[in-house]
């Protein structure tokens, strides 16, 4: 039996703050005592991490990321090796990434692609979401069973017509099907149809900079495209969680259905709480960082967004983290932003940009660890072994310094991707050690984990409902 015990620090959990020891047997948590009581003195280990004026947290986790991913023409530029280790650099121990179903293949197929490009590459756990790019009789089926071996999560986009595009039809059948197999369906909801007329348009006025891709992608059309999803789920009796939200439009759309009791969710990004068109419309070419869609909004959206993570409107606050190198992959949309690949960077900045909302205001710290880590776990059905520190949870650990300093850079990063969003940002906070199923991954800001530590995450259906 191998035993760590982490001593003194502050155990900060969705539900709790206390000063208490930690006790982990065999990569899983078996005790927490108070500190300095002689229940906490009796724990005995041969390696003791001392977490004096740090934060205890729970390991992130960001159900949201493409590592890899082919799109626009090109490929995410993290592989799930790269990724996940920048992930665990930024205290994120769990990953839930988007399998894809690509047009003519079966699920299966998808699946399976994906089960080799991760397995035994992965610094830290993972498990997989299915895009469904086509509904018919026999992917339905293969929901079902999807569901049974726990990929309990599908994505359907109203936008990207020709690409993973469902039609309204397609996507009340999809949603028929999670009503009675558990599963929850993830919507990408803007209204592509309407948004590739105005994209023509634009195109022909010669509007082709980066800032106009945020300006033809309407707040309107993800409210709109939010509203109908949420109707459609309604009618098929199904849960629905809506992705990547930017809106305040969209989140009033939540909050009303919320309201009316439905079993609606919402995920946000960091990008559109710290980031805003203003990025998208820097001088010539320079946007093209920022293009990810939905798009980053005006400022104004921002406080919607917040209080929206406040009163529980939004639950959870994933990455998207879909990285193309500015050299060679975004400027393949130089001369028009249509072809900008979609998608920003942020798995490695993810628990310190959300830190840094605790410092500025926004959230309480319980409320980071719900947002970040307990709240996603729970969603996607990882709940009590991922998203907390309890007795018998998986010892997937983060000793947070809350008064370090850091300047975000591109430099000193660990993402495969050659610039950062957050470029020269000031964070107060910064992970010193993560523990994953009680291996050290990162020791004292230095890496001491290893590619394929990481395990597939079979998951059970969500745990908001029934
Ligand atoms: O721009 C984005 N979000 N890229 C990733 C694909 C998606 O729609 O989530
Ligand atoms: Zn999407
Ligand atoms: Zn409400
Ligand atoms: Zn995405």
């Amino acid at each position: 039996m191998s035993r760590t015990v982490i001593r003194g620090g502050l155990v900060i959990t969705a539900a709790d703050e206390i000063h208490a020891d930690v006790l982990i047997e065999d990569g899983r948590i078996a005790a927490l005592a108070a500190s300095g009581t002689p229940a906490a003195e009796a724990f005995t280990a041969e390696r003791t991490l001392d977490a004096t004026g740090k934060y205890v947290i729970p390991g992130g986790v960001d159900a949201h990321t493409h590592m890899e991913m082919p799109f626009g023409g090109t490929r995410a530029s993290d592989t799930f090796e790269t990724g996940t280790r920048a992930a665990a650099w930024g205290g994120t121990t769990t990953i839930v990434d988007f399998a894809v179903q690509s047009v003519g293949s079966s699920l299966r197929e998808g699946l399976d692609a994906w089960h080799a490009k991760a397995e035994g590459t992965c610094a830290i756990d993972y498990g997989f979401h299915m895009i469904v790019s086509e509904v018919n009789q026999e992917t339905l089926k293969e929901m079902d069973l999807l569901v049974e071996e726990g990929v309990t999560s599908f994505k359907q986009f109203m936008a990207y017509p020709g690409v993973f595009y469902s039609d309204d039809g397609q996507i009340l059948r999809a949603m028929q099907r999670a009503a009675g197999n558990g599963g929850l369906i993830m919507m990408h909801a803007e209204n592509g149809i309407a948004i590739d007329v105005l994209i023509e348009q634009a195109l022909e006025r010669g509007e082709t900079a980066p800032r106009h891709h945020g300006e033809v992608r309407k707040a309107l059309l993800e409210a709109e495209a939010t509203h109908r999803a949420i109707r459609l789920a309604q009618v098929a009796g199904a849960p629905l969680y809506v992705v990547h939200v930017s809106a305040q439009e969209a989140v009033a759309e939540l909050t009303r259905a919320r309201d009316e009791g439905l079993p609606v969710f919402g995920e946000t990004c960091p990008q559109y709480l710290f980031l805003s068109a203003d990025n998208l419309a820097e001088p010539g070419f320079e946007g093209a960082r920022y293009v990810c869609s939905t798009p980053l909004r005006p400022k104004e959206h921002q406080a919607a967004l917040w209080k929206g993570l406040r009163t529980d409107d939004l639950q959870v606050v994933s990455t998207d983290h879909c990285p193309f190198c500015f050299t060679g992959q975004k400027e393949l949309g130089r001369g028009d932003f249509s072809r900008i690949p979609n998608g920003i960077p942020g798995v490695e900045n993810r628990m310190d940009l959300l830190h840094q909302a605790v410092v500025d205001g926004h959230i309480s710290r319980r409320r980071w660890i719900e947002i970040a880590c307990a709240a996603p776990a729970r969603m996607f059905g990882l709940y009590p072994k991922k998203g907390t520190i309890a007795p018998g949870s998986d010892a997937d650990i983060v000793l947070y310094d809350p008064h370090a300093e850091q300047v975000v850079s591109a430099e000193t990063h660990h993402m495969n991707v050659d610039y950062s969003a957050y470029e020269g940002r000031r964070l107060t906070g910064r992970v010193e050690t993560v523990l994953s199923r009680g291996e050290l991954v990162i020791t004292e800001r230095e890496y001491t984990g290893r590619a394929g530590h990481g395990v597939y995450l079979p998951r059970s259906t969500c745990q908001y409902l029934g």
